[in-house]
């Protein structure tokens, strides 16, 4: 359970995030909604504390199973909360090494465990039957969708507790997203995961809470149901209006 407790933020004189409190559970999927510009990326990048290496400062408290993230050394922190962007990286090299140099970075060393783990990870991010054929082959063959689903099976090499996901259906069509929301579907038992997205009907598709967010403040924390039956502020209301 990652816990947030007035959390501010901002670079230089501009605030961005204006005090945040609330609590992302276990085993589900949060969808972060709300607005361009209302500061749902730079939320994300405080969680893995990425924002202070963009020269952004962050006050207020952030636990992770109880334990404040700032005691954390950042490879560990990034270990156990990974990332995901909207713009998939994939390297220049055979979708294998993409994998397992994550897998040797976290010591993972035994040639057998590496190839298992790959097909693992590979199969949960539903790339493998596409892909199995041809893991010597370079990943920047890959298409867009496919590259997504890489990145999440990189992501997962790191055996993160939770996923963070900035927007990573936007420029995907309909099969690759619907594979993405399988994947989180499948996988939420074994992770958290916290995905931001413009799509309010893939939040009604796949999230159990959603977090609405306006202008650097979370006007709402519910359950999917509630938020979309009856939202409780203004703003949500005129964006549900209209999908
Ligand atoms: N590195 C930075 N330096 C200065 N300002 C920044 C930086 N990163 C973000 N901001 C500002 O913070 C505000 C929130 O940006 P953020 O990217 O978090 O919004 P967002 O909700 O993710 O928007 P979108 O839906 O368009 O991706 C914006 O006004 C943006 O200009
Ligand atoms: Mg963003």
């Amino acid at each position: 359970m990652l816990n947030i407790e007035n959390l501010k933020c901002g670079f230089g004189k501009h605030e961005i995030l204006h005090g945040i409190n609330l609590t992302i559970p276990k085993g589900q999927i949060t969808a972060i909604v709300g607005q361009s510009g209302c500061g749902k990326t730079t939320f994300l990048k405080t969680l893995n504390r990425m924002v202070e290496e963009e020269g952004g400062y962050l006050s207020g408290t952030i636990t992770l199973e109880g334990t404040d993230i700032k005691s954390l050394p950042k490879e560990k922190l990034r270990r156990r909360i990974g990332m995901v962007f909207q713009q998939p990286i994939a390297f220049p090299h055979s979708i294998e090494k993409n994998l397992s140099y994550v897998l040797k970075y976290h010591g993972v060393r035994n040639k057998k465990e590496i190839a298992e783990k790959i097909t693992e990870s590979l199969q949960k991010a539903k790339l493998y039957d596409e892909v199995k054929d041809q893991l010597k082959k370079s990943a920047l063959k890959l298409s867009g969708g496919q590259k997504q689903r890489l990145a999440i099976a990189r992501s997962l090499c790191a055996g993160p507790e939770i996923l963070l996901l900035d927007e990573p259906c936007s420029a995907l069509d309909m099969k690759n997203t619907i594979a993405i929301e399988e994947t989180l579907l499948e996988l939420k038992d074994q992770y958290t995961f916290v995905i931001v997205t413009h799509n309010l009907a893939q939040a009604k598709r796949i999230a159990d809470q959603v977090i609405f967010m306006d202008q650097g403040k979370v006007l709402e924390v519910t359950e999917k149901e509630q938020f979309f039956a009856n939202p409780a502020s203004e703003p949500a209301k005129e964006q549900i209006q209209y999908m």
